[in-house]
């Protein structure tokens, strides 16, 4: 007899985006001629730069050769990417962030889950509410969590609500927490956190020694530049917090997969005993039994966004979706609806007309519109009432979804 784990039972229904797209998928089946503009899930939708093809093809060249042929790689990344990655976006801007404390990955979704193997049981943990789903799931799959209550909100989780009311920056919590995920930019409300804010939450996680799990990747779509992309600009956050970066929304890899989590030297967590443990040691444990690394096709990708013409092609692609970002803002804005975010992330968060719940403004856009989005209650209880759009598609979908709202 093959137990399962029981803790996948408490899940409430699919993850959020399977279940848009069994909605979606239902809507197509009865409606084969519509023309659907998909807004909902935050996937890139433009080209890769042309300096990661031409890395990633002279790699692929290189493994076609005896002297080029690259077997398993350091399940920690190749020592050049970490280079490129600690010197171009955390010791440029002050992070005193070494290589070898970067890790590559395939994913920060991954990641943010996989960290638990490493924290250990009984931790009290904040999200904000609403959160990016995978932190509270991969919660509840590790058996971190009590059951949902009918509100779906699990027991032993603390939310912290981030509304229109506190300018959807989370509140510090009012008990004391061991473990809090913050996203800035945040997804899913477009929302940035300042220095000061950072600070605080520093401050708290240091004053409880707690740990902050700092999910990071939607940082290059900030645009103002008093806006700190990393916890690490913070001082004091060495000793607090981890953090999570990704290829995918910068320069596309949501399909080509690459990632990278910071853990610094000397960040120490607390054994059953009473010992103070230092998690680089049990990350670097736990990747090299479980995780056989990145391509080293697609690390050599990876490393061509450092390069000049890397750069100058990530800057367009941001630029692109930041303006995308900015004709949602403004047509909708014009068809009165009440919006946040957009400014510094690529989602629109958007106040629900008329009291119309989350989900019944999925299915009245998807119906009358023909376009998809993302019900806010998918995000959390607090996320009832707004919806989000996301700005990755092409102009002239996102054009023509703008026009199809504003007609309505
Ligand atoms: C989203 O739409 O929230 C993102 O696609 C989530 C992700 O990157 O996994």
């Amino acid at each position: 007899m093959a137990l399962v784990n029981g803790n996948y039972l408490k899940l409430k229904a699919g993850y959020l985006f399977p279940e848009i797209g069994r909605r979606v998928k239902a809507f197509s089946e009865a409606n084969p001629d519509a023309a659907l503009i998909r807004l909902g899930i935050g996937d890139v939708t433009e080209p890769l730069p042309q300096a990661c093809r031409d890395a990633m093809k002279n790699a692929i060249d290189e493994m076609g050769t005896r002297d080029g042929f690259h077997g398993y790689g350091p399940e920690q990344g190749y020592a050049w990417l970490r280079e490129a990655i600690a010197k171009h976006d955390f010791q440029s801007r002050g992070c005193d962030i070494s290589a070898e404390e970067i890790f590559v990955s395939d994913g920060s979704k991954c990641d943010s889950s996989n960290i638990l193997d490493i924290l250990g049981e009984g931790n009290r943990i904040a999200v904000t509410d609403p959160v990016y789903p995978v932190y509270v799931d991969s919660n509840v799959m590790a058996g971190r969590t009590g059951d949902a209550n009918e509100g779906g909100q699990y027991g032993g989780l603390s939310y912290l609500p981030i509304t229109a009311a506190n300018d959807f920056t989370a509140p510090l919590p009012s008990s004391p927490v061991d473990l809090i995920y913050l996203c800035f930019p945040n997804n899913p409300t477009g929302a940035v956190a300042s220095r000061e804010q950072l600070k605080s939450w520093v401050d708290y996680a240091l004053e409880h020694k707690a740990l902050i799990l700092f999910d990071a990747a939607y940082e290059a779509f900030i645009q103002d530049p008093a806006i700190p992309h990393s916890i690490f600009e913070i001082e004091g956050a060495r000793q607090c917090a981890i953090e999570f970066r990704s290829f995918s929304k910068n320069a596309g890899f949501t399909g080509t997969r690459c990632a990278l989590t910071v853990v610094p030297k000397g960040l120490m967590g607390t054994s059953a005993t009473g010992e103070q443990v230092e998690l680089w040691g049990l990350w670097n444990r736990r990747q090299s039994t479980k995780f056989n690394g990145v391509s080293y096709i697609v690390q050599r990708g990876a490393e061509a966004v450092y390069s000049e013409q890397g750069q100058a092609e990530v800057k367009a692609l941001i630029s692109f979706y930041m303006e995308n970002a900015a004709i949602i803002r403004r047509e909708l804005s014009a068809a009165g609806l009440t919006i946040y975010g957009g400014e510094h992330a690529p989602y629109v968060w958007i106040k629900t007309p008329e009291g119309m719940d989350s989900w019944g403004f999925f299915d009245h856009l998807l119906n009358k519109a023909n376009v998809v989005g993302t019900p806010g209650s998918g995000f959390g209880a607090a996320g009832e009432g707004y919806f989000r759009l996301s700005a990755f598609n092409s102009r002239s979908n996102v054009d023509e979804a703008m026009r199809r709202i504003r007609a309505l």
